[in-house]
């Protein structure tokens, strides 16, 4: 790989989801000389109402389609000669990896492999010498952090949750086919992010959103157990940085160094709300309901992210501070999108914008 490249088209997956969207929204503003074609099978969590910012740009094409259909994924790639795959697209909710894994081994595990297999040929055939496949992976893959410590890099995969354990086997695909075919990967591993167009299932918009309605906020277990949050434009960033300028076959961790424990969160939430809700001090703190905890709950994430600092440049500009803030008000501002996403609404935009298409 080059010291700095610069993409001339990148096929992103799962675009339509919370973090894709928010790269798509911020890539293509940040490089408008860059074609962005965005392949979306559009699942519960994808949303085409997140990326009305750009869906009449000429350089955005939305592709409706599944990552594993491995022709379709080949036409894609060869006809937009593709020098960059940003992979997103995933089931991502550690709950629903419980109560039904299987979709997550095809998607997180499957799917990873078509796209790489896919990538393989179409760098083969010559098309795009300087192409890359950029997998987009979290923490998680680590398992779970003691009181003290951080994830390095080099911390060995030790996932222990069904959805942790196929981000896993999609890492170590990325992995072998660097190794095997000498395809030029690049693998972040990521906290939590937090921010705009947030499926309201993930703990921040959820909260909000039960707040707003004044509905119980469940908290899990003890409510003890640490996240690290990062703003989904700062992971954007960080994206965008590895793509241009990541090692070919390295590992980048991506963290915002802002450990949390989740009751901490929930009251700080509820806090913000009073105030912004004209509700008295403490009230939404009255919804607190703690229920049972999630099976095989991981303690803690805690990410060392002095790699991509050091090598690349990146760190985070959110302070928690504004980002928190910013959001809530987002999601005050934005209620329509909330209630479209909880009603189901949000899914006849795709026909009423891409019917026959
Ligand atoms: P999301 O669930 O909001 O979005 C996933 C998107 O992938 C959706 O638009 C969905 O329609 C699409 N998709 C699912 N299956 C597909 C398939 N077979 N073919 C094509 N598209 C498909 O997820 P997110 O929170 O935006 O996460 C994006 C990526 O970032 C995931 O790989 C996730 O593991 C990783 N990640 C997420 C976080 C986080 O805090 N949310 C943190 C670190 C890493
Ligand atoms: P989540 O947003 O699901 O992200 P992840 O499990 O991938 O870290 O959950 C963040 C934390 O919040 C996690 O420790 C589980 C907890 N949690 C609750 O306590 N209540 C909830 O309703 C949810 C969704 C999560």
């Amino acid at each position: 790989m080059t010291d700095s490249f610069t993409p001339r088209a990148v096929l992103v997956t799962g675009g339509a989801g919370f973090i894709g969207s928010n790269f798509i929204n911020y890539f293509m503003a940040a490089n408008p000389g860059c074609r962005v074609v965005n392949l979306d099978i559009l699942t519960y969590a994808g949303n085409l109402k997140n990326l009305t910012a750009v869906e009449n740009n000429p350089n955005y094409r939305f592709v409706r389609g599944d990552i594993c259909d491995a022709p379709l994924v080949a036409d894609i790639l060869a006809a937009e000669k593709i020098d960059a795959v940003v992979h997103f697209a995933a089931e991502s909710h550690v709950d629903r990896s419980i109560s039904g894994p299987e979709i997550f081994v095809r998607t997180n595990v499957l799917g990873t492999q078509v796209l790489l297999e896919e990538s393989r040929k179409h760098r083969e055939s010559g098309v795009a010498p300087e192409f890359r496949y950029l997998q987009i992976s979290t923490d998680e893959v680590y398992g779970s952090l003691g009181p003290a410590g951080y994830f390095t890099e080099t911390t060995p995969l030790a996932a222990n949750s069904p959805y942790s354990a196929s981000k896993a086997g999609g890492d170590l695909l990325v992995r072998a086919y660097h190794e095997t075919f000498g395809l030029p990967t690049l693998n972040t591993r990521c906290s939590n992010n937090y921010g705009p167009y947030h499926f309201p299932e993930k703990l921040i918009p959820l909260m909000i959103h039960n707040i707003i309605d004044k509905k119980p906020l469940p908290v899990y277990g003890d409510g003890q157990n640490v996240r690290d949050w990062l703003h989904v434009k700062d992971h954007s960033r960080a994206v965008e940085t590895v793509l241009k300028k990541g090692r070919s076959g390295e590992v980048y961790n991506i963290g915002g160094n802002n450990e949390w424990k989740n009751i901490d969160i929930v009251n700080l939430v509820c806090d913000l709300l009073d105030e912004r809700l004209g509700r008295k001090p403490g009230e939404n703190r009255e919804l607190i309901t703690f229920v049972k905890d999630r099976p095989g709950h991981d303690r803690r994430y805690a990410i060392d992210a002095a790699k991509i600092k050091r090598e690349l440049g990146w760190e985070p500009s959110y302070t928690f501070d504004k980002g928190i803030a910013e959001t809530i008000d987002w999601y005050l501002a934005n209620q329509t999108w909330v209630a479209e996403v909880t009603s189901g609404a949000y899914r006849e935009y795709y026909e009423k914008q891409y019917g026959g298409r």
